[in-house]
């Protein structure tokens, strides 16, 4: 969300996820999003430097709902259609999370947008993606990042780092290969939900994994 600014909402960044967003929506591909909100706050990070985890936390997820609510806007510029569903609840701006009503608003071809995690603290955005996975019944999970998929080593720190095709489960839990974390990994291994991992700065990106193209890397049992 933060594109070279480093910090905050960038419209275009935006614009620009979703304009991808609108592409695979047009292939009638159902389509919910977890959106993070570590561009405006980091609860991890404000925890490290001494504020009470849990509140910083709650901090975290209330920075989720700002991203969730420009991404809806944008989307809706694009006629796109969408809902906002928040795990805190704040009917005021967005309705609550109610999972049937999810699926129902999936089926009739609509965008959802999940905020505010999964409501807890002490959880990440990869750990509310894999839930609200298992809960709509999503047939994988795609996480958009930065780097184009999982490398052994820091792909920006080592030049020399080699990109895996595919991982298990088990590969990223013993290795402890930072792309998700253990809760996210092992809630997905359980459930059989495969990860693709792939880059959003390449564009067309979400499409070619969604009609199955080989990008980035896969993460599966
Ligand atoms: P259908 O029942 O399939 O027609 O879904 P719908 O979402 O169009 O129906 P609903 O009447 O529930 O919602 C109409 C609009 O109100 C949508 O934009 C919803 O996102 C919004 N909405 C629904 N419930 C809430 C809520 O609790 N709070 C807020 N702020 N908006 C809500």
């Amino acid at each position: 969300m933060t594109g070279d600014r480093g910090f905050g909402i960038d419209p275009e960044i935006i614009r620009q996820i979703a304009q991808e967003i609108k592409e695979v929506v047009s292939l009638r591909v159902e389509i919910a999003i977890v959106i993070g909100g570590g561009n405006i706050f980091r609860g991890l990070a404000a925890s490290s430097k001494g504020m009470d985890r849990a509140t910083a936390d709650y901090m975290g997820m209330l920075a989720t709902v700002l991203n969730a609510l420009a991404l809806q806007d944008a989307l809706e510029k694009m006629e796109v259609h969408t809902r906002v569903q928040t795990a805190i609840e704040m009917r005021e701006i967005a309705e609550p999370y109610i999972r049937r009503k999810a699926i129902r608003h999936l089926e009739k071809g609509r965008v959802v947008i999940f905020a505010a995690g999964t409501g807890n603290p002490f959880f990440t955005t990869d750990t509310t993606a894999s839930l609200r996975a298992m809960e709509i019944g999503a047939e994988v999970i795609l996480k958009a990042t930065k780097v184009d998929g999982i490398y052994n080593l820091d792909p920006i720190l080592h030049p020399e780092a080699e990109k895996y095709e595919e991982l298990t489960y088990l590969d990223v839990l013993k290795r402890q290969i930072k792309v998700m974390d253990a809760t996210a990994i092992s809630l997905c291994m359980d459930h059989k939900i495969p990860i693709i991992v792939f880059s959003l700065k390449e564009r067309g990106n979400i499409q070619r994994v969604v009609l199955g193209e080989k990008v980035g890397t896969e993460v599966r049992g």
